[in-house]
């Protein structure tokens, strides 16, 4: 079995999980299923970033110790990926051992091969961004994201970053897919080009970090500690654990921390000469009804709140149909309604409750025997085969979960057509023959949606497959071809609407 590594960031626990922690956390959770339903080997991360000044000042502000503090905090993050049903097979925090040992032998790896310097750094610093800035990219005083900056100076210990300008340039020219969306790339690029200054990594102002090794006058620059999770929570420094699952094959992360994961990470990575991950995803930022989400604008959207309201799979199915992954979109009810009662009720629900319903009443739920598919029904059945092959292509080489979810779409918008042009509660009276492979035809584009929609819409889809008495063990990528058609005389159970209509309130 081949083997694949996806990784979500791992999330601040300053504040509670927003709509932000849903978007990646889902992205990631429906490729991690795709891979699993194609018989990969799947090691997904997710996880907590629970170091840095910015958690220590959310503590100090709740009044309560750091760890005091992460540990509840965390446990939120914990709960909403259990509520989104993200598969992730661990969850790493900064503040466990396994990681704190990791992230010290990565520095003193980097230390070794003779990659960190001792020196002052005096510049800008954000604490809200965790990151430095140089004088020319403030803007009205303050960072290009609109956080506010501090002047910083103090002791620090350095990363040669500058000497892996070109080392990172000729990659990304070897390695065309490491970023993407493309436009991503550009901007990598041309930061890279414009040229790479030695990286703050370490602090000494404040204490809630991992100890730098041998200096306990310092902690880890945050964002050293944190990028090293993807490498701790596979059993780094144990060459023999971590080997077996790195590179990762897929990071997937928001586009404000893009050039963490595409610029500083390789260059660590290659100067402690490990491999380097294939691939960077950067997608876009939701708005909230067309305005940006902050707190100070009181319009941060509750995950919790949405799914409660809309229902699981209904959320995971807008977030990663309404936005063309890669760039930002919109959260809008008038949308996630529209996309509910339009994709899911009409088009996709209402054709298997259709057919099966006429299956279960017409038939005594049993799949008919066909004869003879004419033209029209082999047309449509290589159709649905060639949209599930695309399902995977967009998932697999562009990410594009939009533009999947639009092909799953196309089958049964065809299949809908099919199935009013066919009229079979017509032919049922004229032509018994006629009727039972029209509907042969269009339980089998049935079954190919329920295993297609299996990684977006997990509950819907496994109460499809069930109602179908789909075994389970074949409703993988796999089971699409051809050879595993359903059977005629195969029995189905009384089918229920899988996506009921959303009312339009206010
Ligand atoms: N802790 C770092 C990541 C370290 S990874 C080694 C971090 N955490 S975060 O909690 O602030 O952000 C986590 C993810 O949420 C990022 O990918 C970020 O892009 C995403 N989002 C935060 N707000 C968002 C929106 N409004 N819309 C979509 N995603 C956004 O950064």
């Amino acid at each position: 079995m081949e083997r694949f590594y996806i990784t979500t960031p791992i999330y601040y626990v300053n504040a509670k999980p927003h709509i932000g922690t849903a978007y990646t956390s889902i992205a990631c959770d429906c490729m991690a299923r795709f891979l699993r339903m194609d018989n990969y080997d799947v090691r997904f991360l997710s996880g907590t970033d629970e170091h840095g000044q910015k958690v220590e000042k959310s503590a100090n502000t709740a009044g309560i110790a750091p760890q005091e503090f992460v540990d509840k905090n965390a446990k939120y993050f914990e709960d909403l990926l259990k509520k989104l049903k993200i598969t992730n097979h661990d969850f790493i925090r900064t503040t466990e051992e396994r990681h704190k040992k990791a992230a010290q032998a990565f520095w003193q790896c980097l230390e070794e091969k003779g990659y960190i310097y001792l020196d002052k750094y005096a510049g800008w610093y954000s604490v809200r961004d965790e990151a430095y800035y140089n004088e020319d990219e403030l803007i009205d005083g303050k960072a290009p994201t609109g956080a506010e900056v501090e002047w910083v100076e103090e002791e620090s210990y350095f990363f040669k970053l500058s000497e892996f300008q070109k080392p990172l340039l000729e990659f990304y020219v070897k390695h065309p897919e490491f970023i993407a969306p493309q436009s991503r790339r550009n901007e990598v690029l041309s930061f890279v080009k414009g040229g790479l200054k030695d990286l703050s990594i370490s602090r000494t102002t404040f204490s809630w970090g991992i100890p730098v090794p041998g200096n306990d006058k310092h902690v880890m620059y945050v964002w050293l500690d944190a990028l090293v999770n993807y490498l701790s929570a596979i059993g780094y420094p144990d060459e023999d654990k971590y080997n077996r699952n790195w590179p990762a094959d897929i990071h997937i992360v928001g586009k404000d921390i893009l050039r963490f994961h595409a610029v500083y990470w390789p260059a660590f990575l290659m100067a402690a000469e490990l491999e380097i991950p294939t691939r960077v995803f950067a997608h876009g930022w939701l708005t909230n009804e067309g305005e940006k989400i902050s707190k100070s604008l009181g319009n941060v959207i509750d995950p919790h709140e949405v799914v409660d309201k809309y229902g699981l799979d209904q959320i995971r199915y807008y977030l990663m149909r309404e936005i063309p992954f890669g760039n930002d979109g919109d959260f809008s009810h008038e949308r996630v309604v529209t996309r509910i009662n339009s994709d899911l009720a009409n088009n996709i629900g209402n054709l298997a409750q259709r057919t099966l319903s006429i299956i279960y009443k017409n038939l005594d739920g049993t799949i008919p025997q066909y004869k003879g598919f004419t033209n029209t029904d082999k047309t449509l059945l290589t159709f649905s085969f060639n949209r599930a092959v695309e399902v995977k292509r967009q998932i697999m080489v562009n990410q594009s979960f939009n533009k999947a979810l639009e092909a799953i779409n196309e089958i049964a918008a065809q299949a809908n057509t099919y199935i009013d042009e066919q009229a079979p509660w017509k032919l049922r009276k004229t032509d018994e023959q006629r009727f039972k492979t029209v509907m042969y035809v269009l339980v089998e584009l049935i079954r190919r949606i329920g295993i297609l929609l299996q990684p977006f819409t997990p509950d819907a889809a496994t109460k499809l497959l069930d109602q179908m008495n789909i075994a389970q063990d074949t409703r993988g990528f796999l089971h699409l071809s051809v050879a595993h058609n359903i059977k005629p005389g195969h029995a189905i159970q009384e089918p229920e609407g899988i996506f009921p209509r959303m009312e339009v309130d206010s």
